[in-house]
């Protein structure tokens, strides 16, 4: 069995991390190809270099522009990569450009595709990971939904039961190794001057949000509006589409801390201290939960309802108003819910099912 694995962004290398090293762990034929959806330091080598992760084999250097342009460049380097190496299997993880390249540039190639974290819907097709979601759920053989809910979609959008299996999410797996090593090995908390608990932490980068002025504006005010009642710092790693937007609509903020964005130990640091978190990451979703962090979402859905169920989100979309009553609503909370993202072990089971499947 020989299996590629094709990745392109933060989220993917993070998520990615556990499946890698259990490959490693039982001597497979595994290899990374990366799209370069990525490219920036801290958006991608940190993290290689962190988790620990071997070079990638193949690097596209794709870089950003438009969806078609991305996604077209990837398409065109991907099946040139898969020709020549002849894998059995390429496995994608989440929702971006890059995991709708692999996913169809392999289907077309009659190799098979193995989609973890599938099944994950938020229903609204405005969104650019909605259409990756739903294309690579249709395009893939092996479906690993992380939760029975993930599953349930699946097959109810006639996806055949044989090729779905239940797995937990490794952004578990992910938290579990590395969050004893985030305490030992960095002190971003005292670098900042934060103390545990005393702290928002806020990330915002969906194309839906930080793209549209009003939008992005509203958020920005809610979160100072948030600095202001309670008196706490809040603390904003920018990711580079954020950057870039708030220059272009000249937004300035008064009362936030904006920082470049960390690395993953770091992040954790700060993720399992904060007092309440504020996003629109899909990710972030899932670590608050796990860490037992209320998070509010500045979003108008979720394609992780579990989070919802479980009381540790709670969506606040874009108005300023909204997002301070949400804050105040999850900083009422007893932290006291069950992660239903999984046991830490998704990416054992992944691999076992690949294993059983290819060997
Ligand atoms: C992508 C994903 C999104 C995911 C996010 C994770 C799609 C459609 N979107 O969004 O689902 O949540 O990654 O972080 O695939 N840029 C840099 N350096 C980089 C990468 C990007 O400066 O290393 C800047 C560029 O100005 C670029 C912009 O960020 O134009 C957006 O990058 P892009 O890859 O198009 O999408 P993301 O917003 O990162
Ligand atoms: N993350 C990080 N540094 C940051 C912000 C986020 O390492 O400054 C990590 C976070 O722990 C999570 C992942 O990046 O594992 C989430 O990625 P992102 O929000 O970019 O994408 P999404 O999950 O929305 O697709």
């Amino acid at each position: 069995m020989r299996i590629s694995i094709v990745l392109g962004t933060r989220p993917e290398i993070i998520k990615f991390s556990p499946i890698v090293h259990e490959c490693e762990r039982h001597g497979l034929d595994c290899f990374i190809l990366h799209t370069g959806q990525h490219y920036s330091y801290n958006m991608d080598r940190v993290f290689f270099e962190q988790l620990e992760l071997p070079e990638a084999k193949h690097n596209l250097d794709v870089g950003s522009g438009t969806h078609a342009e991305q996604t077209g460049k990837m398409l065109m380097g991907i099946e040139k990569v898969l020709l020549e190496e002849k894998p059995s299997v390429v496995l994608v993880e989440g929702d971006t450009n890059t995991v709708l390249a692999g996913a169809l540039a392999a289907v077309k190639l009659h190799i098979k595709v193995g989609h973890v974290e599938a099944g994950l819907r938020s229903y609204d097709w405005e969104m650019p990971e909605e259409i990756n979601r739903v294309l690579t759920d249709q395009c893939s053989d092996l479906l690993f939904a992380p939760t029975e809910k993930s599953r349930r979609i699946l097959l109810g959008e006639g996806i055949s039961e044989e090729k779905t299996f239940v797995t937990g999410n490794t952004v578990v797996d992910a938290v579990y190794q590395n969050l004893e090593i985030s305490k030992r090995k960095v002190n971003v908390l005292g670098r900042l001057g934060l103390y545990p608990k005393d702290f928002f932490l806020v990330t915002v980068h969906r194309q839906e949000n930080v793209d549209d002025r009003e939008r992005f504006r509203g958020i920005v005010e809610g979160l100072e509006m948030i600095e202001e009642r309670f008196g706490l710092p809040v603390v904003y790693p920018v990711h580079p589409r954020a950057e870039k937007q708030m220059e272009a609509f000249g937004i300035e903020s008064k009362g936030l801390r904006l920082i470049d964005p960390l690395d993953y130990l770091s992040f954790l640091q700060l993720e399992s201290s904060a007092r309440l978190v504020l996003t629109d990451s899909g990710g972030v979703q899932e670590e608050t939960c796990v860490l037992g962090v209320p998070c509010v979402t500045l979003r108008y859905n979720t394609e992780r309802p579990e989070t919802l169920d479980v009381g540790s989100n709670v969506l606040a979309g874009a108005d300023p108003a909204v997002i301070v009553e949400k804050s105040e609503l999850m900083l009422g909370k007893r932290n006291a819910w069950a992660n239903p993202f999984g046991d830490g072990r998704a990416g054992e089971r992944i691999v076992q099912i690949l294993r059983n499947k290819f060997d």
